[in-house]
């Protein structure tokens, strides 16, 4: 008599077996590690400018540089095509108008582009560093003097280092930098410039039930990330509450439809854009030493150019990283990034796609914005990640870009 074959005692590995999510932290989170090594970050920093205040982030920074301007209401600001909506919602809130202008390949304003532009007369522009990997301004400054134009020199992903000739900030009538990009502020952002005086801002306090919750906010994502050995464990439970009480489950950006323009205002939440920073963030800017930021960002974007060598020549001249720079993200080219971002996304992977364009942006495909809204991953490189991390995501990514 023939047996029925038996069935095998190991269990067949599922192909679709869904990988677990990184849950690995989007931006910096304090930690003991956070106190180690030097003050000096090695590289000049926006909040060195001559003039510098502290604010409570990026965008607050942008709508007060408009605002020293003067009486900016109904002017139009030049932005770029490629940007994320806190670029745009600055320009409304201080009652401008955007005018959105082309970028070329290496991300700079296409300043034969704007000559066709014509017509409108711009009160400023703005005009970012990209990625932290700054680019030196000459051509752009020149232009704006021409022009009459106010430039406003966006650090936000950019608070260290050499813009081809200059140290960053300098090429701006005003700089603006996100301490919470670099830091584990809660919120923070600087407005410097090299040559005017910020003497006359000011800025209105907070309440003391703000200040709290600024410190309570950075303990808990410490202890949530397991970086305070010694708070972990007693902070822990009292984090879990937390989270389950005060914080629900936020939506994530990438899953949430296109908006309109006043949904994307209100998303942008500019309600303390005229608020003094708080005092842990302010805290924190001048207290915690700087060298390890500017270190680790480098070593793990080296990873990331190491891990994509073999990409083409185009992704080399994107992601090629000045001597002297702190960079934000990696930025990585992808043919099929609607697909190998929806999986990133969904593993919570630490990237970002500038996706969620203004309405009325122009979608030109010969200017490099669309396609950099559409194809480049921004793949976060912050310095509390460790290198395990890194590579999860570097081995995620090709594992991807393999399918
Ligand atoms: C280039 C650029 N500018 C400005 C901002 C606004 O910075 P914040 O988030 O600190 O308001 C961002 C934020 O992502 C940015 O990427």
């Amino acid at each position: 008599m023939e047996l029925e074959p038996t069935a095998p005692t190991v269990p067949i590995a599922r192909h679709d077996a869904i990988p677990a999510p990184m849950r690995l932290p989007r931006g910096p989170v304090l930690g003991w590690d956070n106190f180690a090594g030097s003050h000096a970050p090695g590289l000049p920093a926006v909040d060195d400018l001559a003039h510098a205040v502290l604010t409570t982030s990026g965008r607050a920074a942008l709508y007060l540089a408009l605002c020293e301007l003067g009486p900016v209401q109904g002017a139009c600001v030049l932005v770029p095509t490629y940007h994320c909506p806190t670029m745009v919602a600055p320009v409304l809130l201080a009652g401008c108008r955007p005018l959105f202008y082309a970028l070329d390949d290496s991300g700079l304003p296409d300043l034969e582009r704007l000559a066709q532009m014509g017509g409108e007369r711009p009160v400023a522009m703005i005009v970012a560093h990209y990625f932290g990997l700054p680019r030196s301004l000459a051509d752009v400054r020149q232009w704006c003097d021409a022009h009459g134009v106010a430039l406003i020199e966006d650090c936000a992903h950019c608070l260290f280092g050499w813009a081809g000739e200059r140290p960053v900030g300098h090429w701006g009538d005003y700089a603006t930098a996100s301490l919470s990009k670099f830091l584990p502020v809660p919120e923070a952002g600087v407005l410097a410039s090299a040559t005017r005086s910020l003497s006359t801002l000011v800025l209105q306090p907070r309440r003391l039930s703000e200040q709290l919750k600024g410190v309570a906010d950075v303990l808990e994502l410490g202890v949530r990330h397991g970086r305070l050995p010694g708070l972990n464990g007693p902070l822990g439970s009292i984090v879990r509450w937390r989270r389950g009480t005060l914080h629900p489950v936020r939506q994530s950006q990438a899953d949430v439809p296109p908006a309109d323009a006043d949904a994307m205002m209100r998303g942008c939440d500019m309600g303390r854009a005229n608020a003094r920073p708080l005092w842990v963030s302010r805290w924190m800017a001048n207290t915690l030493p700087r060298e390890r930021v500017v270190l680790r960002r480098r070593r793990h974007y080296a990873r990331f150019a190491q891990a994509f060598s073999d990409r083409s020549a185009r992704q080399q001249a994107l992601a090629a990283l000045p001597p002297r720079a702190a960079p934000y993200v990696y930025p990585l080219w992808v043919d099929d990034a609607d697909r190998v971002y929806r999986r990133l996304r969904a593993l919570e992977a630490p990237v970002f796609r500038w996706d969620r364009i203004w309405p009325g942006t122009p979608d030109d495909r010969s200017d490099c914005g669309p396609r950099w809204s559409h194809h480049i991953l921004q793949l976060l490189c912050h310095q509390d990640l460790d290198h395990e991390d890194v590579d999860r995501v570097i081995d995620t990514l090709r594992t991807l870009l393999q399918d």
